[in-house]
């Protein structure tokens, strides 16, 4: 079933412009590729190319590293960094990248969890579009014109200032940019009720491409296939759904010794069958931490409800009774308010707060992290084993650890594996992030990390372990394809051929076109998949 408020993502993009074979060879030096774009492709601006001896090159770099791991001497850096102003400059990157053979990696908000916005082994340019940040709202249509480098921040913003009413379902931290996140599908708060911001892509057009000229298999493979993997997606267009004047949030913890073991584990069977309108998330985590180990262990439940607080507590009190919710745990506000109060910002901040792309942002970027993903279905993780979880978390040395468990259910049981890139849908009862921060040198945490990993083995979902490719993850070995895309791997593998044969567009885990010899048959059995229609 299509969700009831689906959004329209509008996106423009890109592809490599076909050379002629009179086409120069491809020199890969660093110098052919600036002449190309200064001089032989399309007027790239020579001040909008930053050069490692430029004094702001480290300034632009940096901006939107997300992630310490990767801003260590020991992160090959690009060797150039490209921010355009323009449509036709981003083409001009294309085709000098195509003719030189000089690699490109895409930049939006740069939350990429392996850095693979800005970071490769080889020589490289990075491709940042954070200029391109406009948001455009069109209230009577409810729709809204969003380009990549903007953040979702932002964009809650704009829609809200615009009418109260309107909201967009998408992610949670106000940092992360619309490019990526677009890309790989996108939840957050709203997603049972909307489901996922890829989800509702209806059109798209641009200058070189639109949705009629590219085609169905193609418009599919965009809305979740992964990001830098099909093209460079300039604007969307988005469908706005609606939301009530007020909304009701609460934060509550609960300690082991407050029966927070049962109440998780009560939380497990009944978050995904909760009504639409309510989004209840888990953090397990710890707290009074000295030297190695933390000495508590504290149960983090968060909601979003789509109401006021007597409906609220009612439902509660009916599903889930075991939480103990009170009148006073419940704040009301508005929804652009709610996306402050669980972005993690000072209990003071303003809605303002969701503007600012800076560092500054509540959630500590000097950290260095790594989280990997889990799908639960069908049966809930025993209680004895989420208590040996728990208890991993208590060994932490890094300086936080934490199992997010964010519900699935409402429009997510609805909507087809087989409607975008995105499989984890009916079935599962809610997705698991692992997460790590630490501020020294030590790998060691990811060796904890992945322990804590191997604890959910056995309970999450198998053959394959799923996970989610906007939780990019290097460690899940060969078969990616098929963790983050299930049966869809293979059809994106079709497109891909089909559009970007020599892989211009790739990172480490992007979707690989088929080998040459292969190519005609199996694209010609692919058109048998296109019943994927909105
Ligand atoms: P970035 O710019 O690093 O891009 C990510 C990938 O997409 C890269 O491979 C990049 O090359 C490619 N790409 C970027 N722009 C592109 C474009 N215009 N066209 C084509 N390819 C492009 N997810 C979620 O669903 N819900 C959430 O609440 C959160 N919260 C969250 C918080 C924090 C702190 C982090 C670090 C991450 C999340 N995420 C998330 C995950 C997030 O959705 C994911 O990392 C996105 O890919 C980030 O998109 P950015 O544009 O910020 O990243």
């Amino acid at each position: 079933m299509l969700p009831t408020l689906p959004l329209l993502l509008f996106l423009l993009l890109l592809l490599p412009v076909p050379l002629s074979p009179a086409s120069p060879p491809a020199v890969q030096t660093c110098q052919d590729f600036i002449h190309c774009l200064i001089s032989g492709g399309g007027g790239f601006p020579s001040n909008l190319i930053y050069a490692p001896s430029n004094p702001n090159y480290s300034t632009i770099l940096e901006s939107t590293i997300r992630d310490a791991r990767f801003n260590s001497t020991s992160t090959p850096k690009p060797s150039l960094i490209l921010t355009p102003i323009s449509t036709s400059q981003i083409q001009a990157a294309v085709l000098c990248s195509r003719r030189h053979d000089f690699h490109i990696r895409i930049r939006s908000g740069g939350h990429d969890y392996e850095g693979l916005s800005y970071s490769y082994s080889s020589q490289f340019a990075v491709l940042d579009l954070a200029s391109f940040r406009n948001v455009t709202v069109n209230r009577a249509e409810k729709t809204a014109w969003v380009q990549s480098g903007a953040v979702l921040g932002e964009l809650y913003y704009r829609i809200a200032k615009r009418s109260p009413h309107l909201a967009f379902p998408a992610g949670v931290t106000n940092t992360v940019g619309v490019g990526g996140h677009f890309s790989g599908g996108g939840f957050g708060f709203l997603v049972r009720k909307f489901g996922l911001a890829a989800d509702n892509v209806i059109d798209c057009r641009g200058r070189i491409l639109d949705r009629a000229s590219m085609g169905q298999d193609f418009f599919w493979a965009i809305r979740g296939g992964g990001g830098n993997t099909f093209g460079i997606a300039v604007a969307w267009k988005i469908r706005l759904v609606t939301v009530p004047s007020t909304v009701t949030v609460f934060s509550v913890v609960r300690t082991i010794e407050q029966n927070g073991l049962d109440i998780a584990n009560k939380w497990q069977s009944v978050s995904s069958k909760l009504p639409k309108e309510l989004s209840l998330d888990l953090l397990l985590t710890t707290t009074n931490r000295t030297k190695n180990r933390a000495t508590i262990k504290i149960a983090i439940f968060s909601a979003l409800f789509l109401g006021k607080t007597d409906k609220l507590l009612n439902l509660m009190q009916s599903k889930f009774p075991e939480l103990g919710l009170t009148g006073e745990d419940c704040k009301e506000m508005t929804w652009l308010e709610s996306v402050v109060f669980h972005g993690g910002f000072p209990s003071n901040a303003t809605v303002e707060a969701l503007l600012d792309r800076s560092k500054n942002s509540p959630l500590v970027w000097t950290l260095k992290y790594k989280c990997k993903s889990d799908f639960v279905r069908g049966d809930p993780i025993p209680e004895s084993a989420l208590l040996k979880m728990w208890e991993k978390l208590m060994e932490i040395e890094p300086e936080f650890g934490g199992i997010l468990m964010f519900p699935w259910g409402g429009e997510m049981e609805e909507i087809s594996e087989f409607r975008i890139p995105f499989p984890h849908r009916g079935g599962n009862l809610y997705m698991i992030q692992h997460m790590a921060y630490w501020s020294d040198e030590g790998e060691r945490h990811v060796g904890w990390l992945r322990e804590l990993y191997d604890l959910a083995g056995d309970y999450v979902s198998r053959e394959p372990r799923s996970a989610y490719v906007n939780y990019r993850d290097l460690d899940i070995g060969m078969v990616w394809g098929e963790k983050y895309f299930g049966k869809n791997f293979e059809r994106l593998v079709r497109v891909k051929t089909a559009v970007d044969p020599e892989n211009l567009f790739r990172n480490e885990q992007s979707v690989p076109p088929l080998p040459r010899g292969i190519r005609s048959q199996r694209i010609a059995a692919g058109s048998q998949f296109d019943r994927c229609t909105l």
